[in-house]
């Protein structure tokens, strides 16, 4: 997608082949800042300080972080621990630990001198893999909104929901659940967003509303509690959202809040898709409530905000009495029978075991 007109991933190399960049998600939307990583500890830091984020792009991230760790030392010990300490940063995106297993699987059968190189080509299958897909999922996407808005008899706005960031922020480029808000608008689609502004560390406020903004997509944001309101007024068509996990039968794992708009759009009849790529499904898993562990964040992103001052500096405050605790669950499930479709690089199905295996009969 485009930056003031320049075309960006949100990952790539520098121009030694070497050095990986990224952009420091954590300063967005007053600054646009990128940032080099050297080393597999860097790539761990900029996935734990959510300087990227994402379930796609820390997969894509902790690809590289392994490419950076095989260039200083390729034997079989450093790249366990490398593995290691890259899958330790964020516990709940599955995307995480399906690139860390496939580049292990990769250099252990690559001797230790050809590792770096191997690892470099690996990780750059991964994320052209991540472009491929989102851009597949932006496609059937599209006809499923193109089919609501004729259901709708053609409104003047199609009004969309959706939930954190699942853009091209969150992956390599144009993103899972934006990849077919953003076709539909190139298409002449009506469309119009409301963003939630997703608390704590607000995705939808800071990223979702920066990037629609970027490519002219019609949006306004919203507190997190106001969708339910919103959808019982017949102002939201349909809801979309990503996941950081979705296990065999159907499960969604999201960003906290998920669940309650999944819940509120079910009793106001509101189609509610998820859209995700293969990485994000755990076929090891059925009941996402009882087995996916939920990230559990510093309670500082709760009891403090940051933004940008009257003068423009950016500025940190307290929102909370200083000697109340905090809990920051940072994720949460909503089971498979809230959730309308899947949307997938292979097409739309069920959110159910049947549904998943008629689509990935290789992999279930
Ligand atoms: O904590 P974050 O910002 O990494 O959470 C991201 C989300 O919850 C996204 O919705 C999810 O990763 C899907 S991204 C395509």
């Amino acid at each position: 997608m485009r930056v003031n007109g320049i075309p960006y991933r949100t990952i790539w190399l520098d121009e030694d082949d070497r050095t990986v960049r990224i952009i420091d998600q954590t300063r967005l939307p007053h600054a646009f800042a990128t940032v080099a990583l050297e080393t597999a500890e860097a790539a761990a830091d900029a996935i734990r300080n959510m300087l990227v984020r994402g379930a796609p792009l820390v997969g894509a991230t902790a690809a590289y972080g392994m490419a950076l760790a095989a260039r200083r030392d390729p034997s079989d010990q450093a790249l366990a621990a490398a593995a290691d300490m890259l899958l330790a940063t964020r516990p709940t995106a599955v995307n995480l630990r399906w690139a860390l297993e496939r580049m292990r699987a990769i250099l252990a059968a690559e001797a230790p001198a050809g590792r770096a190189a191997r690892a470099y080509a690996a990780a750059a299958a991964i994320c052209e893999d991540d472009v491929r897909t989102c851009e597949a999922i932006g496609r059937h996407g599209l006809d499923l909104f193109r089919h609501r808005w004729e259901e709708k008899g053609r409104p003047q706005r199609l009004n969309i929901l959706t939930h954190c960031n699942a853009g091209w922020l969150a992956t390599v480029d144009w993103g899972t659940a934006l990849a077919p808000i953003y076709m539909a608008f190139d298409a002449g689609l009506p469309v119009h967003v409301w963003v939630d502004e997703t608390r704590p560390r607000n995705q939808g406020a800071s990223l979702t509303a920066w990037e629609l903004g970027g490519h002219g997509v019609p949006h306004t944001v919203i507190a997190d509690n106001v969708g339910g309101h919103l959808m019982q007024h017949g102002l939201v068509d349909l809801c979309i959202v990503g996941t950081d996990r979705t296990t065999a039968r159907g499960d969604v794992c999201n960003k906290i809040g998920t669940y309650l708009k999944a819940l509120a759009a079910h009793d106001n009849e509101v189609p509610f898709y998820v859209a995700l790529p293969h990485s994000t499904i755990d076929w090891t898993i059925d009941d996402g409530v009882a087995d996916i562990t939920i990230e559990q964040r510093d309670a500082r992103e709760l009891t403090h905000v940051t933004g940008r001052t009257a003068t423009g500096e950016i500025a940190e405050v307290a929102i909370v009495p200083a000697e109340s605790p905090a809990a920051n669950y940072a994720f949460d499930v909503t089971p498979a029978r809230y959730v309308t479709a899947l949307i997938t690089e292979r097409g739309v199905c069920a959110a159910s075991r049947e549904g998943l295996a008629s689509l990935y009969s290789d992999a279930a």
